[in-house]
């Protein structure tokens, strides 16, 4: 991350949060408590789970985890799941390590699952849609999924691995499907540097992945390892909810920081002809974990290496190549889903941190527009 005038990201621990952490974790070193999902890990869950407004949370060690918890809890093996094609390829491993069957949809203009293209995909095998909130955008599909799914009778499940802390009509991302999974990798707005957690209203649900994060055991008797279905070791470690705790406790202050970021490269890039800005539904209830633009005239590759010849590293793509047209689902790859690859091919991501200052924001958004107006 060094060496670049403007890195892509940054994570933010104050220098009272790197007391406590440490303190904390000097007294499990020294044996005073358990190292792995003990009570900073229970802690963390409840007070996650009271952020984000359901009843319960299940902690893990990766947004992945959480996503292949709830696909193994809601057994649904064998079924359909729909879900965007512009997504990160976890969410598709999950539903496939869990034994179910992706079925790629296209997405609008937001980049967010589109409702009516997966409305028209819906079969009597599809047994849950899995939306993922891209960069963050809590879509205004989300209630029409919501809807489809309640008049169906699938499952509605949300990826939120990135979206801690955006909402959508004072509803938070992760409260609005049956269980929604989180991930803390480092780049995300809050970091436990590896980490997930679903959030969930559902005790059953709840209870199975708190069987199935620990190989599927089910305490009986005097018995401690008895199983009852086959789990793994998706356990989160104490330091990892230490982090955690305190990252919670800012994360509304590092969104509200995100979100001026966001509005200097606004104003910067607002009526541009070459830039088409990728806006939620609402700025002030958006994390803006990506700040997205569509370049509708230039090669994305030139400016992407125009960027970082100006000591700008851009924030990942999300994403530049599709699922179904990658090498590992190559019979997805035949499929068209239009908005999907012109959207996934024009796109460009713009650094956005906490600790970024007003003047990396306008060195960005001026670099941009000259390598913009300079390529024509
Ligand atoms: C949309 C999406 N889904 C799932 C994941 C998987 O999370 P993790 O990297 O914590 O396993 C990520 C994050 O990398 C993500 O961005």
């Amino acid at each position: 991350m060094t060496g670049w005038k403007v890195p892509a990201t940054k994570p933010y621990f104050s220098e009272e949060d790197i007391g406590f952490i440490t303190e904390k974790f000097k007294d499990i070193l020294r044996g005073n408590s358990f190292l792995t999902m003990h009570k900073y890990a229970a802690e963390f869950e409840s007070k996650f789970a009271a952020y984000i407004g359901t009843k319960f949370a299940v902690g893990c060690n990766s947004g992945t985890s959480a996503l292949e918890m709830i696909c193994r809890a809601l057994k649904i093996s064998g079924k359909e799941v729909i879900l965007p094609s512009n997504t990160f390829v976890a969410s598709a491993n999950a539903v496939l390590n869990a034994g179910a069957i992706p079925v790629f949809a296209d997405c609008g203009d937001d980049l967010c699952l589109d409702a009516a293209d997966v409305g028209k995909r819906i079969t009597s095998k599809t047994a849950a849609i899995m939306t993922v909130h891209i960069g963050g955008i809590v879509s205004n599909g989300t209630l029409q999924l919501q809807r489809l799914c309640r008049e169906r009778g699938i499952h509605f499940i949300e990826d939120a691995a990135q979206a801690h802390g955006s909402s959508l009509n004072g509803i938070k991302a992760g409260a609005f499907g049956v269980a929604s999974g989180f991930s803390f990798f480092s780049t995300k707005v809050m970091t436990t540097g590896e980490g997930g957690m679903v959030a969930t209203d559902n005790a059953g649900l709840a209870s199975e992945m708190k069987s199935l994060r620990e190989f599927g055991k089910v305490p009986t008797g005097i018995y401690i390892n008895y199983y009852r279905a086959m789990g793994y070791n998706w356990r989160m470690p104490e330091v990892a909810a230490l982090m955690g705790l305190r990252q919670l406790q800012s994360l509304d202050v590092f969104v509200k920081r995100r979100q001026e970021i966001a509005k200097i490269y606004d104003e910067e890039l607002y009526g541009n002809s070459d830039i088409v800005i990728v806006h939620p539904p609402n700025p002030k209830s958006h994390n803006y974990f990506k700040y997205m633009v569509i370049l509708p005239n230039h090669d994305r590759a030139d400016v992407h290496k125009a960027l970082v010849a100006d000591g700008i590293q851009p924030s990942g793509y999300v994403y530049e190549l599709p699922l179904h047209r990658q090498p590992v689902f190559p019979e997805h790859n035949g499929l068209s889903l239009p908005k999907t690859e012109y959207v996934c091919a024009r796109h460009l991501c713009l650094p956005i941190f906490y600790g970024m200052t007003d003047e990396q924001a306008h060195y960005v958004a001026s670099s941009l527009k000259r390598i913009l107006e300079g390529s024509k």
